[in-house]
């Protein structure tokens, strides 16, 4: 039995991914184990604000481990961003005697959650989203199964182009980062790819990699495209002007945040959510759970928020040393 801490609360905040579910459970389980009560919040910061919630126990993290989604809902709060919001949501930990919250999102739920926690209510955060751009962890729930999600879909997408010996340009998620597009294009084999990160040279960046694609023998090119680096609509418009193709374009969006989560997804989210209660029960709070080198580590919260992660552009080079080398698979082989 802990005798510190006797109830907290759990939520999942910002855009949903797949693990949270298995964060959720981790959390409840643990907390559970040691003597605690779990309270789940509804809708993120939002319950908080307007008192919504569930009272937790094992039976209703039974089997969510492989679900995407989350079983909490999830929102982005408008009215947490206010003072006024803040303090209804003080007021409503008061009421329910919660004594830590578990806030699982990206950046935003931990911009929410360092607000909440100078008004003294203690918070862990647990990085979770598709689009693994939390500075203070290397790696963020949800990442692995969005990739596996667009490679699937990508290589269903390659049957049709390399038919009809057609250009896709396929835009993936990743408003400011490129993790998912350069991931997902180095495992596609993309011929080019297209990420915020990087400026790009439109002329060498995609005109000349479909050239040198068409020059080692391919009839069909796979451009990657991160949302924002700019419109897939617009890519392919330049390249048809460029080269004379007629690309295709497919928009992967939100397929890429549902799923079943990769086994990956499901052990960072258990071990996370797991530490997340170990650390409010052994009061280090008002930090994140993040990953380093496959170890989990607890960095203060404002610390993580000031913190800047960079995406390997080693990676990049990996990509543009793998693409066009050669005749890849087409209709000729056969023939
Ligand atoms: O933050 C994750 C993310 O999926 C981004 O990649 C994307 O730009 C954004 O959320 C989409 O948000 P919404 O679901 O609100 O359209």
């Amino acid at each position: 039995m802990n005798n510190e801490i006797h109830r907290i609360g759990v939520l999942t905040c910002g855009g949903d991914a797949p693990g949270m579910n298995a964060a959720v459970r981790a959390v409840v389980r643990t907390a559970l184990g040691r003597g605690m009560e779990c309270i789940g919040i509804r809708r993120g910061w939002n319950g908080l604000i307007n008192s919504d919630f569930v009272r937790m126990d094992t039976s209703k993290v039974s089997h969510i481990i492989d679900k995407g989604g989350t079983i909490l809902y999830t929102a982005r709060s408008e009215e947490f961003m206010h003072p006024e919001g803040r303090q209804k949501a003080v007021a409503t930990c008061k009421l329910l005697g919660l004594e830590g919250i578990v806030a699982i999102g990206g950046d935003g739920t931990f911009r929410g959650a360092l607000e909440l926690s100078r008004l003294g209510i203690p918070v862990v955060g647990i990085p979770a989203t598709i689009d693994n751009d939390i500075s203070c962890s290397k790696y963020t729930i949800g990442f692995d199964t969005a990739c596996n999600t667009a490679i699937e879909c990508i290589d269903r997408l390659r049957d049709t182009m390399q038919s009809h010996e057609r250009c896709s340009v396929v835009e993936v998620m990743g408003r400011h980062a490129g993790y998912l597009a350069l991931y997902v294009g180095i495992a596609v084999g993309a011929t080019a790819v297209l990420i915020p990160e990087r400026e790009i040279d439109f002329e060498q960046d995609v005109v000349e990699k479909i050239r040198q694609a068409r020059l080692a023998g391919n009839t069909h090119y796979m451009v990657v495209v991160a949302e924002g680096s700019g419109s897939a609509f617009e890519i392919s418009k330049r390249i048809h002007e460029a080269v004379g193709i007629d690309p295709r374009v497919t928009v992967l969006g939100h397929i890429q945040r549902g799923g079943s989560p990769s086994a990956r997804d499901r052990e960072t989210a258990s071990r996370m959510g797991y530490a997340a209660v170990n650390a409010i029960a052994e009061g280090r709070t008002n930090c994140v759970i993040g990953t380093n080198e496959g170890h989990l580590v607890e960095i203060p919260i404002e610390e993580a928020l000031s913190m800047t992660k960079s995406i390997q552009m080693e990676r990049y080079e990996v990509l543009e040393a793998l693409s066009n080398r050669g005749t890849c698979f087409c209709s000729s082989d056969f023939l």
